[in-house]
């Protein structure tokens, strides 16, 4: 299938990139490069360097691939300069998103794949978190999520051809198991490869955000899923894509762990003591997030491969060893 990835030159998108082509798929990548890598785009892959909003010339290039399907990577994601400048969030990932709807309506394109987040569910009223339970989120980030998935399910109300999926990802972690492709984003705000990039000096004292949660060992609890298994989920819901609906699934491995624990499994894997200390609680943090993917593992048959915190790290660790300069620019 000719596939459009917008954001494939991210994080999680360039990992997409990598097994479409392996699924023998033949993926076109578009990216405005804001916060993407153009390294991280195969060789061989069309890569068009255009913003969401360029409405008319992401038609155009729609229709010179025959492009058949969209997965939608494309967002900024850090929650806190969401809050900050939520006019930027709006605009670019709501606005923008819509942008791209309407070139796929201009290039009558009907199938969707969108990336959104458990920060549309904001503070849960229970954990694990289903598909059914209240989407509310606490941030600007979770709501210009939020309204694309509203936007979405009006789209596939409206127009009985037009299929969607919506993709709720918990934390995404790790990196390709070779280590040849893997995370850099500037700022790093993610747990995971600031641990790493601490131990390789790479970034100052790390603080834990609250330990006096009620949790076990009082600190935040979340869910990680490998970035392969979470790409691997979005080849199955393109293939099951619905005309004239809006699906949404949960992505993570259905349990939790907390920062300590985090902390504990980034030194067993990196063999050596990372110096934290414990700060204050970060304001709309939730104590505990994790997800049930039992409705994705039922109806589409997904489960992860990694299932434990040590040998996801471990993934992001040979990629934070072979390229402690992420891609170098
Ligand atoms: N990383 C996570 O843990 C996580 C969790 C939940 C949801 N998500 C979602 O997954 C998606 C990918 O996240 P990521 O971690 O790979 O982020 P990323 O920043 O690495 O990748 C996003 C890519 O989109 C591009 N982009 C952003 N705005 C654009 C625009 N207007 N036009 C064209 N390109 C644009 C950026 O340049 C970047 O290459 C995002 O939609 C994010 O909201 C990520």
């Amino acid at each position: 299938m000719s596939v459009l990835v917008a954001g494939g030159a991210g994080y999680i998108g360039s990992h997409a990139v990598r097994q479409l082509i392996a699924a023998g798929h033949a993926p076109v990548v578009v990216d405005s490069l804001f916060r993407g890598h153009r390294q991280a785009v195969p060789d061989g892959v069309p890569f068009y360097q255009h913003d969401l909003t360029e409405t008319d010339a992401l038609a155009k290039l729609m229709r010179q691939h025959a492009i058949e399907c969209v997965i939608h990577f494309a967002a900024l994601t850090y929650v806190g300069e969401s809050v900050q400048q939520p006019l930027l969030y709006y605009a670019n990932n709501t606005a923008g998103s819509i942008s791209l709807l309407r070139a796929m309506q201009a290039a009558g394109i009907k199938r969707l794949v969108f990336s959104s987040t458990a920060a549309t569910y904001g503070e849960p009223d229970e954990t694990p978190i289903t598909e059914t339970c209240r989407q509310r989120p606490t941030n600007p980030y979770g709501w210009s999520k939020w309204m694309v998935e509203r936007v979405l399910q009006d789209q596939a109300a409206a127009d009985p051809e037009f299929a969607a999926v919506a993709l709720r990802y918990f934390n995404v972690a790790g990196c390709a198991a070779d280590g040849s492709l893997g995370e850099d984003h500037t700022p790093e705000t993610h747990l995971i490869p600031s641990i790493l990039l601490a131990a390789l000096g790479r970034e100052k004292k790390l603080t834990i955000f609250g330990d006096d949660y009620p949790t076990p060992d009082g600190t935040c609890v979340r869910d990680y899923i490998h970035v392969d298994d979470l790409c691997a989920a979005h080849l199955v819901a393109m293939e099951a894509l619905e005309p004239g609906r809006l699906e949404a699934y949960n992505l993570g491995i259905g349990r939790g762990y907390s920062v300590r624990e985090v902390f504990d499994a980034a030194e067993a894997v990196v063999g050596r003591k990372i110096p934290v200390d414990a700060g204050p609680r970060r304001p709309g943090d939730p104590a505990v997030l994790y997800a049930d993917s039992t409705k994705i593992q039922r109806a589409l048959g997904w489960s992860p491969r990694y299932t434990d915190i040590e040998s996801i790290i471990a993934t992001a660790w040979s990629w934070f060893q072979a390229h402690p300069n992420g891609y170098g620019n």
